[in-house]
């Protein structure tokens, strides 16, 4: 089993510790799902506030639900479409402060009030992006973004 935990008080620690363990749980796995779901899982447990956290798979032109933690959620978002699709059409870390003053948010768990999303891009492709949700506005800001998108680029290749 895995006992990974943090007790750290600022937020750069718990995303050190966040780093550290989702580091440590996908190393030696080869298979991105079930990587992408122990990411999922540690993200919800290691930052607090969150009511959606999970990835969203490039298939097929469209981006399609990955493994996730949180209210079952919209399965296919076109490119170009609400914060995910707007993500991965721009291959650039949206951060939006208040969801309903996105132009064109998808609301999949209408507690979500704050969202940051993060392109996945292996090799120049985009295969996926992670998102998380919060019911508070503004919960996330620059140090939350840069932490995931650090997340992503230490581990993303292992998130297909
Ligand atoms: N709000 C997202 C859709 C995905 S859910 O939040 C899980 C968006 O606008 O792309």
């Amino acid at each position: 089993m895995f006992d990974f935990a943090t007790t750290a008080a600022d937020k750069a620690a718990i995303h050190a510790d966040l780093l550290a363990a989702a580091d440590a749980v996908t190393a030696g796995e080869t298979d991105g799902v079930a990587n992408m779901a122990n990411v999922a899982a540690l993200i919800w447990q290691f930052l607090p506030d969150l009511n959606w956290a999970g990835f969203y798979r490039m298939i097929e032109g469209e981006l399609v639900l990955g493994p996730f933690q949180g209210k079952a959620a919209c399965i296919r978002i076109p490119i170009g479409r609400g914060v995910c699709g707007t993500a991965a059409a721009t291959r650039s870390t949206q951060l939006v402060a208040d969801v309903h003053a996105f132009p064109g948010h998808i609301a999949c768990d209408a507690a979500s009030a704050s969202e940051v999303v993060v392109p996945i891009v292996i090799d120049g492709l985009l295969t996926g992006v992670l998102d998380l949700d919060s019911p508070l506005p503004g919960r996330f800001d620059e140090q939350d973004a840069r932490a995931l998108e650090a997340l992503i680029g230490r581990i993303g290749a292992r998130l297909r």
